[in-house]
């Protein structure tokens, strides 16, 4: 029967090509995005004056300056579907819709982001994208959508791969080039599958504002700063340029002290981890804003080569973080996880530090490097003497080391 051989042989075709076809949009996020969301700060409180707002306090302080570009809404933004099923904004919090909401995002040389889930429901008990994918992510591009948070409540044990697939597909079906930001808390290990389907992928469950706590909510915990690093283990080897761990976003400004904001700052710069902050930039200290606005250590983050940082050597209660950057040059942070201030003698000669995955090597015997504090933005001479200083608790120093 060579006309039924012909039909399979065009569906298959056919087939083939759409799985080929089908993709994520590469070169979106070659350094780890950067920006703000709603939900660390606000929760279910946003509305359309809240981000306006934020969106002009982001240029007006100088984060945008310093790298910041997303803006995005996360849970609770959504009103109901209409007769025919297009999701609308919640008409009380955003009267004036999503899409002029998103040209004042972009007349502010600012990119829009915005927050569904696989489920029926989010989160937040608003109307999920489930079933209608495709139709979300057409109204999302006519709204002039750059980012989409996509979140993993009321899931009903979907195949997790099989769920963010079909709506990396329905973005890229759109034609317009959206960071897909996978939400799934590392419940099944997304950074063993979704580097050809997102361009991050939330490691953990929720972080929380604390230094080492875990709060207990009934069926889920938030984490504390050290809690979360400490998930992070083993995860280096699958992030780089287009594809990043998320140790979810920042908690500075948001309670903990300015040394604890300054570690958790290092700290997710050190993991290429995406900056995306999660404070009231309208009405920040200026303490708040300088650690999150310190550029050399925002370069650190957003090294061209996207190497994630690794705990190098642990020394009495220290540990000594270490990145490999572009043109050979290194960050090394000495974290101190303590309550205690902690001396600092360390022999750069006599410590070899090896990223067997970037490849990358510091050897201070053979090669002398410039050393530059990153938060003092001092030079503070050269790796042929020890470092003999101290690391106040829960903070960090952090360098730059250049040949
Ligand atoms: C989950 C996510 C959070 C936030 C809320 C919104 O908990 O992990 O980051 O998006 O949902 O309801």
């Amino acid at each position: 029967m060579p006309i039924v051989k012909t039909l399979f042989g065009v569906l298959f075709l056919f087939a083939l090509s759409s799985s080929i076809l089908a993709q994520k949009f590469d070169g979106l996020a070659l350094t780890p995005p950067m920006g703000w969301n709603s939900w660390n700060k606000f929760g279910c409180d946003v509305d359309e004056k809240l981000i306006r707002e934020t969106s002009d306090a982001i240029v007006a302080s100088g984060m945008k300056a310093a790298g910041y570009e997303y803006v995005v809404i996360d849970d609770c933004w959504q009103g109901e579907r209409d007769s025919l099923g297009f999701i609308r904004s919640d008409p009380k919090r955003f009267p004036s819709g999503m899409k002029a909401l998103g040209d004042h995002i972009h007349s502010k040389g600012l990119k829009f982001g915005i927050y569904s889930d696989v489920g029926a429901k989010t989160c937040g008990g608003r109307p999920g994208s489930r079933g209608y994918e495709y139709q979300d992510a057409k109204t999302y591009a006519s709204w002039g959508v750059d980012y989409l948070k996509y979140d993993w409540c009321n899931n009903e044990g979907l195949n997790a791969v099989g769920a963010y697939t079909t709506m990396r597909d329905a973005l890229f079906s759109t034609g317009r080039p959206i960071v897909f930001s996978i939400c799934e808390w590392g419940d099944n290990k997304p950074w063993e599958w979704a580097k050809n389907i997102g361009h991050l992928w939330r490691t953990t469950g929720d972080i929380t504002h604390c230094w080492d706590c875990e709060e207990n909510h009934g069926t889920w915990s938030s984490f504390g700063i050290m809690r979360i690093l400490d998930k992070q283990k083993g995860l280096k080897i699958h992030a780089g340029p287009g594809r990043w761990n998320d140790p979810d976003m920042l908690e500075v400004g948001n309670g903990m002290t300015v040394s604890e904001d300054r570690a958790h700052f290092s700290m997710w710069a050190m993991l290429a981890a995406p900056l995306i902050a999660g404070n009231d930039v309208r009405s920040m200290s200026n303490e708040t804003r300088e650690t999150l606005s310190n550029k050399e250590v925002i370069a650190v983050n957003q090294d061209p080569l996207g190497a994630q940082g690794f705990p190098a050597v642990s020394e009495d209660g220290l540990e000594i973080w270490a990145k490999p950057l572009s043109n050979d040059a290194w960050a090394i942070c000495f974290l101190n996880r303590s309550k205690e201030t902690k001396d600092v003698n360390f022999n750069w000669k006599e410590n070899l530090i090896k990223d067997d995955f970037a490849q990358k090597h510091l050897d201070a015997k053979k090669v002398t490097y410039k050393i530059r504090d990153l938060w003092s933005k001092r030079d503070m001479g050269t790796t042929e003497k020890p470092l003999r200083t101290v690391v106040p608790p829960h903070d960090v120093l952090m360098f730059r080391l250049t040949k």
